[in-house]
């Protein structure tokens, strides 16, 4: 038994309209685990401004993706809700574990190769060192489990791989502070499971579905209105056979594949029991079933977050609120890190 409490910790950037993907693929995940644990649910603005953002737009996207985790179901009764920049010690916490890290570890993300392209020379620091300030963000409240996207299992193992190694760097430090099983982080574990966990692009069924995406047409915005909604799955890419009746037949079908997972997450049933349904039919015919599906299940998300963009004196306050809360615990376990790696802490 862990002598840690279980805790969710997990976060999004406010950049870009939150989609289909972000929604099947985390932001369920997020909501049924308020009814089970403890979360914390963060908008990381300062992971945002690792690639420029221009101030006016960087604000109204904090509210924006606020107004989306509300609208989507995340609860500040039940859960903390806030924006990183305003609890201190995630950016204290990242300076003292960026001491921690290694050159070589962070050497080998590929999210930053990918994000820096040719010119690594030209990213900024922030966008090397961004994995160092997730880690901070996740083991700053010792947070056991981290529902994420595939895409960032390896900065999860980057931030376990900080929080063993300031275990053993700081070993006797931990133990004279009363940690006598010399665990003071904790190594969080990530939780990547999900009904369609990864939703690809309406536009190829190969891609990931992206906010960066230039074409629009490739994903459903969780702000999209029901026709837009009905649009884009009428224009979705598909092959020229009708859909299988078994499993087995969406294989090499990346689309047909990606369009009935998007059916079975949105309606909570097996693709199994879905292709019963509609395969072997005509393709439009499933095509409409679905379109009424993401409109019933979609449209008022998008209509609640229209009217939360409207009250954005009410989604500051669960900033404000979540912040307070966050900071009380990240705080304390600060401090301690302050005590721990030898500064006079008065
Ligand atoms: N890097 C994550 C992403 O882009 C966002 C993130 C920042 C995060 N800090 C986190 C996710 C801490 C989980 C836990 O999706």
């Amino acid at each position: 038994m862990s002598k840690f409490v279980p805790r969710v910790f997990s976060g999004m950037q406010p950049t870009g309209n939150l989609h289909l993907g972000n929604y099947l693929g985390a932001m369920l995940n997020w909501i049924h685990m308020q009814d089970t644990h403890e979360c914390i649910y963060c908008v990381v603005d300062m992971h945002a401004i690792t690639v420029w953002q221009e101030p006016k737009d960087l604000r109204r996207a904090i509210v924006d993706v606020t107004a989306a985790y509300l609208a989507c179901g995340l609860d500040p009764r039940k859960s903390i809700i806030f924006n990183q920049s305003q609890v201190p010690e995630h950016a204290e916490l990242a300076w003292i574990l960026g001491c921690v890290a290694r050159l070589g570890w962070l050497n080998r993300m590929t999210q930053f190769k990918e994000k820096a392209g040719k010119d690594k020379e030209a990213a900024s620091i922030g966008l090397y060192t961004y994995p160092v300030l997730m880690a901070a963000d996740i083991i700053g409240y010792h947070a056991t489990h981290v529902p994420v996207g595939e895409d960032q299992k390896q900065h999860l193992e980057l931030a376990r791989d900080i929080a063993n190694k300031f275990n053993l760097d700081f070993a006797e430090a931990i133990k004279a502070a009363g940690f006598e099983d010399g665990q003071f982080f904790v190594a969080p574990e990530p939780y990547i499971t999900g009904p369609a966990t990864r939703v690809m692009s309406l536009r190829d069924g190969t891609k990931k579905m992206s906010k960066s995406d230039p074409s629009d047409l490739s994903r459903l915005n969780l702000t999209d209105d029901a026709d837009t909604i009905a649009k884009k799955i009428r224009k979705a890419k598909t092959d020229a056979e009708p859909l299988p009746s078994e499993k087995d037949g969406l294989k090499g079908r990346p689309e047909a594949d990606n369009l009935t997972g998007i059916y079975a997450a949105l309606s909570g049933e097996t693709v199994e029991k879905v292709l019963a349904q509609y395969g072997d039919g005509q393709f439009s015919v499933f095509k409409n079933a679905l379109a009424d599906l993401a409109v019933a299940k979609l449209g008022p998300v998008g209509g609640e977050i229209q009217r939360l963009q409207g009250d954005r004196a009410y989604v500051e306050s669960v900033l404000k609120d979540g912040s307070e809360r966050a900071r009380a615990i990240a705080a304390p376990i600060v401090k301690q890190v302050r005590e721990i790696v030898g500064f006079v802490v008065s």
